[in-house]
């Protein structure tokens, strides 16, 4: 693939919509081709699939959740990333395949090999070159969530701090790839942060 592929990753609160969209801004600015994305997401069937999956009043075992996102996944990738990635641009995604290893493996206890293996054909074998994980307390980042509660994060809290650690031992074992950002009180002092990981690499 000729294109670079940012993926954005992080818990519930933690800023990562307003730090990717800031990253996307900043990249136009200087020129590049970009194309942003949120997952699940970012193309008609997708965006259906996210109402179900976030609808509090949708019944969804873990089983099934597994495979709705990565069918939003797969219908994206081949509609938007594969063919933005051949033809040279770069890609900003606000969640990809990590979130559902964090969420769906260590959060509800599906096994990751297996999301690892729906993962490989649900994205064709395409992978991040680099993963801002924006870490934050998770207390901390449900609080900015309290007035408008999807069906993910309704889930308790040790679900959410599941979800943390998981993400937090996927960054120490690939961490070239998934790059740990904390999220600062000061949003511009988060994004001046995750410039300085992108221009050093
Ligand atoms: P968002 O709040 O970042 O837009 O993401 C939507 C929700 O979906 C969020 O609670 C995280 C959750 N999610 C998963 O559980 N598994 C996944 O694979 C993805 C992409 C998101």
């Amino acid at each position: 693939m000729k294109g670079k592929f940012i993926t954005f990753e992080g818990s519930e609160g933690c800023g990562k919509s307003t730090q990717s969209e800031m990253l996307f801004a900043y990249l136009k600015a200087r020129g590049f081709s970009v194309v942003y994305l949120r997952e699940p997401g970012g193309v008609k069937l997708s965006e259906a699939i996210r109402g179900l999956l976030l609808d509090p009043k949708s019944t969804i075992c873990p089983q099934a959740e597994t495979l709705l996102y990565m069918a939003a996944r797969a219908q994206v990738v081949e509609e938007i990333i594969k063919p933005a990635l051949a033809a040279g641009k770069t890609v900003v995604c606000d969640r990809f395949l990590d979130s559902t290893i964090a969420y769906q493996g260590f959060g509800l206890g599906i096994d990751i090999k297996l999301i690892k293996t729906l993962g490989n054909f649900a994205t064709q074998g395409i992978k991040p070159d680099l993963t801002v994980f924006l870490d934050l307390p998770v207390k901390a980042g449900l609080k900015h969530r309290q007035d408008c509660c999807d069906r993910i994060e309704q889930r308790c809290l040790s679900y959410h701090e599941k979800v943390r650690k998981g993400y937090l031992r996927l960054a120490k074992a690939e961490p070239a790839r998934i790059r740990v950002v904390k999220v600062m009180e000061d949003k511009f002092k988060t994004q001046n942060k995750i410039r300085e990981v992108l221009n050093a690499l």
